[in-house]
């Protein structure tokens, strides 16, 4: 991943950002997810006139790839026009998916920073939390 792949995983996030459906905050995010072996799938944000059902691009392009059969991962793209971080709902979902791997922001200028899950979520609550515990 390090040197050459962010250029596509960059260009991928972009691309699905243009998808977006985000009438009402204007700001259109893409997310890019390279798996394993080398696949990448892709989310954009779409909104709700219901507000609170604004799916974010990050969890989109998580949901695609896990529909798609994958469960390991290598890396994450996102895309916005500030190079925004992940909202705190989309960093839980990535490191019980993905796990700790290397996740860019990107704008249309390139990488902006590095992160890797763990930075972006220190001390998770996650599965060995629930170790032990039965459904009901
Ligand atoms: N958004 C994302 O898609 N990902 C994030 O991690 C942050 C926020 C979207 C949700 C909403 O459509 C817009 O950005 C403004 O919050």
């Amino acid at each position: 991943m390090e040197m050459a792949e962010p250029g596509i995983l960059k260009k991928r996030a972009e691309q699905a950002a243009a998808f977006s459906y985000s009438p009402f905050s204007h700001f259109a995010v893409g997310a890019a997810l390279k798996t394993a072996n080398g696949e990448i799938f892709v989310g954009c944000n779409m909104e709700s006139s219901s507000y609170g059902l604004t799916l974010c691009a990050e969890r989109n392009a998580i949901a695609a790839a896990v529909a798609h059969g994958h469960r390991k991962f290598s890396a994450l793209a996102i895309y916005s026009r500030t190079g925004a971080q992940p909202c705190g709902a989309c960093r839980q979902v990535i490191w019980d998916i993905c796990g700790d791997i290397p996740i860019f922001t990107v704008n249309q200028n390139g990488v902006v920073k590095r992160y890797t899950s763990a930075e972006l979520l220190p001390n998770p609550f996650d599965k060995r939390d629930l170790e032990g515990s039965k459904a009901l």
